[in-house]
């Protein structure tokens, strides 16, 4: 094992360690796109803002449009300035910019292959990069075979070549496999990184310190003592100009078959022997393969009407631009969810997410059972409320558990309290950009934050199967103001059990 393998993992290690890349270059492919602008060029930024690239390195960018790299590099300044989480400096951004490198190049004729390829060596050479490449698919997946197969046969003889997969990874199991075999023609498993950008967030990751760097939690992370599991992941923006995508996907492919049963596989996975990338991954598909199907009255599916989102009037989904105006698509799902096993058989897992939803928040709640005999009498409580675990995935950042506490004076009442930890507040530090800790980790090789195939193959298995009971009928669409918390099937499909989504 090298040096680099070895240290691949800072779960390993303490907040002090560094960790330095390999030089390399790295090909961006969509660099005129959104991706590019919003998250990749900004989180390359901040990376060389922190000085975490490789002592040498280069960019290029790959994509259709017509510009020269003065033209690209001014593009991406701009890029930068505009949302990059750091101010901006000049020195970083010069040092930065004077190895990015842009070529307008179409991948369906073998011309545009090896002019890249002329370009990636000529800058290996020049830096001495090793012949370590990471490639970024920042495009539309139907783009993804020509330029594999022109990568694949263009392979450097030495270094390391790393490809990283944006999602949509397929639209079902039967196109997901196709596109896997077709990755596996030119790329090993361990150089295949499927990004999943949940995994890259801090408080996806801390889920992970919480349950295994604390004794306290893990003998009581169980039937025994978890009443259930809610998971939300609520948006308040809506397709924000996607509908060319989004009517293809839906709630149910753009966030419930990758970032919600990431977190899922995450709260229930058991712990792992260690985090090499293999065991985490091992423990995470168990719990994929444990999910029971939910039936038809365990799955509630919504589309937003027009309303008010913090106090601007709305349109509805079937208003916006490029959606039909009978689109059929959902905006937002609810399910419960069972991990049929040992630890979990009976625990409901409610998740829910969905699009011009009253606020932006990502939540996880454990909600622990109730104190078998409250010995207080009941009118001197408010109820006594069970204890509820919440990991704050966004916004405000954190842990809060909740907890009963006496309110001071002569009676014994009882009043809910939290005893919160807030990242800003506790670490002093702005939160990284998940792209951040994705790309450093791709290039150095780390696979552990990224889905393995087998992953995504039982993630779509569970999706079809919804996606299936879905044709036998029809909901009437629009079921849900813009603005509110889903459909009231959503509240129902809780009320039946006794129990109600959280509210705070
Ligand atoms: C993307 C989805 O994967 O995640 C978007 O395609 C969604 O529709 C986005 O808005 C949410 O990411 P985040 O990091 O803002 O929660």
């Amino acid at each position: 094992m090298t040096g680099t393998a070895e240290q691949a993992n800072p779960l390993l290690e303490g907040l002090s360690f560094r960790r330095t890349p390999d030089p390399c270059a790295l090909v961006i492919f969509g660099a005129s796109g959104d991706l590019t602008h919003k998250k990749l060029m900004p989180a390359l930024y901040a990376l060389a803002f922190r000085r975490l690239l490789p002592t040498r390195f280069a960019v290029i960018g790959v994509a259709r449009t017509e510009q020269d790299d003065d033209g690209w590099r001014e593009d991406m300044k701009h890029a930068v300035q505009q949302y990059a989480r750091d101010e901006f400096r000049q020195d970083v951004w010069d040092e930065l910019a004077a190895n990015m490198h842009y070529l307008s190049a179409d991948f369906a004729d073998e011309a545009g292959a090896d002019q890249l390829e002329q370009l990636v060596e000529k800058c290996d050479k020049e830096m001495n990069l090793g012949g370590n490449r990471v490639y970024y698919l920042a495009v539309p997946p139907p783009a993804f075979p020509e330029i594999v197969e022109a990568l694949g046969k263009r392979k450097s003889p030495t270094g390391w070549t790393r490809l990283i997969v944006e999602k949509p990874f397929g639209h079902d199991l039967d196109s997901a496999r196709s596109l896997n075999r077709m990755l596996w023609e030119h790329f090993a498993e361990n150089e295949i990184f499927r990004i999943d950008h949940y995994l890259g967030k801090e408080t996806v990751q801390n889920m992970l310190a919480l349950r295994f760097a604390n004794g306290v939690f893990e003998p009581i992370w169980n039937r025994q003592f978890i009443d259930h599991v809610q998971i939300t992941v609520a948006e308040s923006i809506g397709i924000e100009g996607r509908a060319g995508y989004y009517e293809q996907a839906g709630a149910i492919r753009d966030i419930f078959q990758n970032h919600l049963l990431q977190l899922l596989a995450i709260t229930a996975m058991e712990p792992p022997i260690d985090f090499h990338a293999e065991s985490v991954h091992n423990e995470k598909v168990k719990v994929l393969k444990a999910l029971h199907t939910p039936g038809p009255k365990s799955v509630v599916r919504g589309q937003y009407g027009r309303g008010f989102v913090e106090g601007e009037e709305v349109p509805a989904y079937r208003e916006e631009e490029g959606v039909a105006s009978d689109s059929m698509t959902e905006t937002f799902v609810a399910a419960k969810l069972f991990v049929d096993n040992w630890r979990w058989a009976d625990t409901p897992f409610y998740v829910r997410m969905g699009k011009r939803l009253a606020r932006r928040e990502t939540t996880i709640a454990i909600q622990f059972k109730r104190a078998p005999h409250p010995p207080f009498e009941e009118t001197t409580s408010e109820g006594l409320r069970p204890n509820v675990l919440l990991v704050h995935v966004q916004p405000d950042e954190g842990v809060s558990l909740a907890i009963g506490a006496k309110v001071p004076g002569q009676g014994m009442t009882i009043r809910t309290v939290h005893m919160d930890f807030l990242y800003g507040g506790a670490f002093r530090t702005g939160m990284p950009e998940a792209y951040e800790r994705l790309i450093l980790d791709t290039m150095l090789g780390d696979t552990s934050l990224f889905t393995r195939s087998d992953e995504v193959e039982e993630q779509w298995l569970l999706v079809d199967a919804i996606v299936a009971a879905w044709q036998r009928d029809r909901p009437a669409f629009p079921n849900y103001p813009a603005g509110t918390w889903g459909p009231p099937s959503s509240e129902e499909l809780l009320r039946r059990d006794g129990r109600s989504w959280r509210r705070n």
